[in-house]
């Protein structure tokens, strides 16, 4: 699929510069004390979230260029193209179908595919559940141990914890994804081999961490598996390539099918996403399904102006296009949502961090900036001051859900107060006449209050948006991944790029593989820059000297 579009060569690109040093001019507390009805005009909700942008360097004006860009980037067509199956993974030349893994409406692409899938799911989380399922020892599973990395790994983890509220005490998830071993041996020493069952989680079941961890859990399952049915009762593989997983040894009825039209990183709706459905049940795991299917109706068929996806894309684009911002703070008032940013890191910046266009010209704008922060309060009392008082001009995102997972729970209106606080004061700052009147109301001398006025003062004028949900459930929570899924979509169409292939992350795949062998075999003939080759001598020095 070609796009026209080229953002900097647009008329409407130039008028939204134009626009910036217009609104360069005012405030956020003036745009706010202009006009009254700015927060009713600026939110809007779907699929059980609300997302309020009113806090944005934005007027209507804004608004208007910025849905005339997506327009003019052709986002409507594009839209329909990624539900329809087209090949929006052009250099892959593959659609991207996460949409279906959550469509109801009995006519999605490839439904006898995924609703058989389900259907194998749903058996294993009953038998598990049910203690049917037996280890080799005929002892119950207690323990399901998922062996993946990004996207095999990510998605399930986050959601797995967001949703810990929902787990039914059936079975406990761990998830390991590092090579470093302790990874894997700090979760295996509270474990038992009798109750433990693995999940070999890897759409190309080539991925060196996975396979080097699976290996090692094999290892530590042989002092009780003895046969290959054994083992067959503590593993289970989600993979593109059965005939891989077989060969390491997962019987074939043991074995959950990955296709190629979902991406690594869009794949926590597919058998990718067990460990949820082990941790919360399948009925739960439906119900996270269904509230991402509303979000995707919701991006489909919403005016782009309502469209929450779309207002989140286009707003990234106008700060980091316009506002020159290298970085999206992410900042969560929810504790059970602590691994969004790490999901999130890998779904905006694995897919959208491209300098290449789809008709295969570098880019000549910035495209995904970087994205990070952490959860509640915590970051506070760390880099908020930046955030409050630094150089840098950083846009952010609030999370926030109205009632606390828990009944009674006395913390939780302080959290949303801090949540609140945090956003009105990155909008509104400190003039240094209100710090040094606040001073010498504390008694400070008029001189040495002018001085520490200096100090004190806040710039404000920081946007931010607030994406608020009554509670965290499987639905609101499928609403929200779905989202920032199709947020990311926005963007690239805009910035016409890919977000669908990851091919920078290959070459150091395969550098790491050449620099394993030279690190272990005497005989290996490659060599390296001369940094690395002193760092490999260092190495081999330290392990036995072998060079
Ligand atoms: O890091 C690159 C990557 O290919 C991701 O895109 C993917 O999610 C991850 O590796 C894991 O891949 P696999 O599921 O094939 O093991």
């Amino acid at each position: 699929m070609s796009n026209p579009f080229k953002p900097n060569d647009s008329a409407i690109w130039q008028e939204l510069a134009r626009q910036r040093d217009l609104l360069q001019q005012t405030s956020l507390s003036e745009l706010f004390a202009q006009d009254t009805d700015r927060y009713a005009r600026m939110h809007a909700s779907a699929a059980g979230l609300t997302l309020d942008y009113s806090k944005n360097l934005i007027n209507s004006t804004t608004l208007d260029l910025l849905t005339g860009a997506a327009r003019s980037s052709g986002l409507q067509d594009k839209i329909a193209a990624l539900f329809s199956g087209a090949h929006v993974n052009t250099t892959e030349d593959r659609p991207a179908l996460h949409t279906a893994l959550r469509d109801f409406t009995g006519r999605s692409p490839h439904l006898a595919e995924i609703e058989a899938v389900m259907a194998q799911m749903k058996s294993l989380v009953e038998q598990v559940h049910s203690g049917e399922w037996k280890g080799c020892t005929g002892k119950a599973i207690t323990d399901i141990v998922n062996l993946g990395i990004g996207g095999s790994h990510l998605g399930p983890m986050f959601a797995t914890e967001a949703l810990a509220a929902f787990n039914d005490g059936s079975v406990n998830c761990h998830f390991v994804s590092n090579i470093d071993s302790e990874d894997l041996s700090s979760v295996l020493s509270a474990l038992l081999p009798d109750t433990t069952l693995f999940i070999i989680a890897s759409k190309s079941f080539t991925t060196q961490e996975t396979l080097q961890n699976a290996k090692t859990a094999r290892e530590w399952t042989a002092s009780i598996a003895k046969t290959e049915a054994d083992f067959g009762r503590h593993f289970i593989a989600v993979t593109s390539r059965p005939d891989k997983a077989v060969k390491f040894g997962v019987s074939r009825q043991n074995i959950l099918p990955m296709w190629d039209w979902v991406g690594g990183r869009y794949s926590l709706w597919s058998a990718i996403g067990l460990p949820i459905a082990f941790s919360i049940g399948m009925d739960n795991f439906n119900r996270l399904r269904r509230g991402a299917s509303r979000m995707d109706q919701h991006f489909l068929t919403t005016p782009f102006l309502q469209n929450l996806p779309v207002l989140l894309g286009l707003l990234g684009i106008w700060y980091i296009n316009f506002w020159d911002t290298r970085t999206l703070a992410v900042l969560t008032y929810i504790h059970h949502l602590r691994y969004l940013q790490e999901f999130l890191q890998q779904l905006d910046m694995e897919s959208n961090g491209k300098s290449i266009r789809i008709d295969n010209r570098p880019v000549d704008y910035q495209t995904a900036s970087v994205l990070w922060g952490t959860v509640e309060t915590n970051g506070q009392h760390s880099f908020h001051q930046m955030l409050h008082q630094g150089t840098q001009f950083i846009p952010t995102d609030f999370i926030l859900a109205l009632t606390p997972d828990s009944a009674n729970d006395s913390h939780h209106p302080y959290l949303v107060a801090n949540c609140l606080a945090q956003s009105n004061v990155l909008m509104t700052g400190k003039t240094r006449e209100q710090a040094q009147a606040d001073l010498i109301v504390a008694g400070q001398k008029l001189a040495r209050a002018a001085e520490l006025a200096e100090h004190m003062q806040m710039p404000g004028n920081r946007p931010s948006n607030m994406i608020v949900m009554e509670q965290v459930t499987p639905e609101s929570l499928g609403a929200l991944i779905a989202l920032y899924e199709h947020k990311v979509y926005v963007q690239s169409v805009i910035w016409n790029i890919n977000a669908f292939d990851q091919y920078g992350v290959e070459l150091g795949k395969v550098i790491g593989n050449r620099i394993y062998s030279r690190l272990t075999e005497d005989d290996y003939a490659d060599r390296f820059d001369a940094s690395t080759e002193a760092l490999i001598s260092l190495y081999r020095k330290v392990n036995g000297n072998r060079s």
